[in-house]
């Protein structure tokens, strides 16, 4: 465990994943003794009780640093992009920042709360225990509080920027994905299910999106500052939600296992898919020109289509649910900026 990283994000991680890729946690009882760990380090830990009042700091703001980081923009190099003007270029980062925000938010609010939502209402057998009860309910504070520096850091750049309107977007395509699942089943349970793995997957996922920013010291700090806070949130929640669903999963029948092994696949192409359209839409408000045709290049290449995603998470549930091998899923090498490759190095 390396106890360096900037702001312990790592070191908290390593605590938080280090306890879970040991060998037969149900023999050992170490599940129940993770959850209570979290619980109770909750109120040290959670950016609504530590840091709440760091997301009102409004001293950092250097017009001249980026809102988003160039390095993980796929069109960064393009060469019409790189002949927009520099205002342009910097209408993009903005937007792409508080797209990102949006999007963030609208995990939080069509992902995450309702698959916690349906634990909290004791709708699979075992979301009565305590100590799953109290962790999820602190998760559901948490996002809450989530969505409001999020929020606040919209409405922040906007302001600072000048963004007096922003364009319509369109759905969250993992929420699309997800509606499309659905639909396609007439079952109340297996739509229930559904929506619990969406939520696990989105949960040990949205840590790797959020470390792409935490991590970075080129864009304002004030932007880096809220992801850290997410991030050392989200890390925890990681940890909760695969200890939580193995316990559910251990009490589910076998129509509801096969039910999770069925959605299990869709829902992380979901998350692995990048929505070109938000980035097009972007490149447009900004009045950058050849908007189609940067668009057009990256739908042309693999990467430009899947998201630099790291599943590392959702590989650890799935491992605990004894599920490695019936999954089919082709899960990409964890990039070297993963927080879970720093905790395990
Ligand atoms: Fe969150
Ligand atoms: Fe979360």
């Amino acid at each position: 465990m390396r106890d360096t990283e900037a702001g312990g994000v790592t070191t908290w991680a390593a605590r938080g994943w280090a306890q879970e890729d040991g060998t037969g946690a149900e023999e050992t009882g170490i599940g129940g003794a993770t959850l209570r760990r979290l619980v109770d380090a909750w109120p040290r830990r959670a950016a609504v009780t530590s840091r709440a009042e760091m997301v009102q700091d409004r001293a950092e703001f250097d017009p001249a640093v980026p809102d988003y980081p160039l390095e993980i923009v796929p069109f960064a190099e393009h060469p019409r992009f790189l002949a927009a003007a520099p205002e342009q270029r910097q209408r993009v980062l903005t937007g792409l920042w508080i797209g990102y925000n949006e999007r963030v938010i609208a995990t939080e609010q069509l992902i995450a709360e309702p698959a916690f939502d349906l634990v909290m209402r004791g709708v699979f057998p075992g979301s009565d225990d305590l100590l799953v009860r109290q962790s999820v309910q602190q998760a559901v504070v948490d996002e809450g509080f989530h969505t409001y520096m999020h929020m606040l850091a919209i409405d922040r750049a906007r302001e600072l920027r000048q963004v007096h309107s922003r364009p319509a977007q369109p759905e969250l395509v993992t929420y699309r994905r997800l509606r499309r699942t659905l639909a396609e089943m007439p079952e109340r349970w297996e739509r229930d299910v559904a929506v619990l793995v969406w939520g696990a997957v989105a949960e040990t996922c949205i840590n790797a999106l959020l470390a792409l920013l935490a991590r970075d010291t080129t864009i304002q700090p004030m932007h880096s500052l809220i992801t850290t806070l997410h991030l050392r949130d989200e890390t925890a929640h990681g940890s909760v939600v695969v200890e939580v669903v193995r316990q559910l999963y251990a009490r589910m029948n076998d129509a509801q296992r096969r039910t999770v092994i069925r959605c299990l696949p869709p829902a992380l192409e979901a998350f692995a898919e990048q929505d070109l359209s938000t980035l097009h839409l972007e490149l447009v408000t900004a009045g950058v020109e050849g908007a189609d045709e940067i668009v057009d290049d990256l739908r042309a290449t693999s990467s430009g289509r899947r998201l630099v995603r790291d599943f590392s998470g959702a590989q650890r549930m799935l491992q605990q649910l004894g599920l490695t091998h019936e999954v089919d899923f082709d899960f990409p090498e964890r990039p070297e900026w993963s927080p879970a490759a720093g905790a395990l190095r």
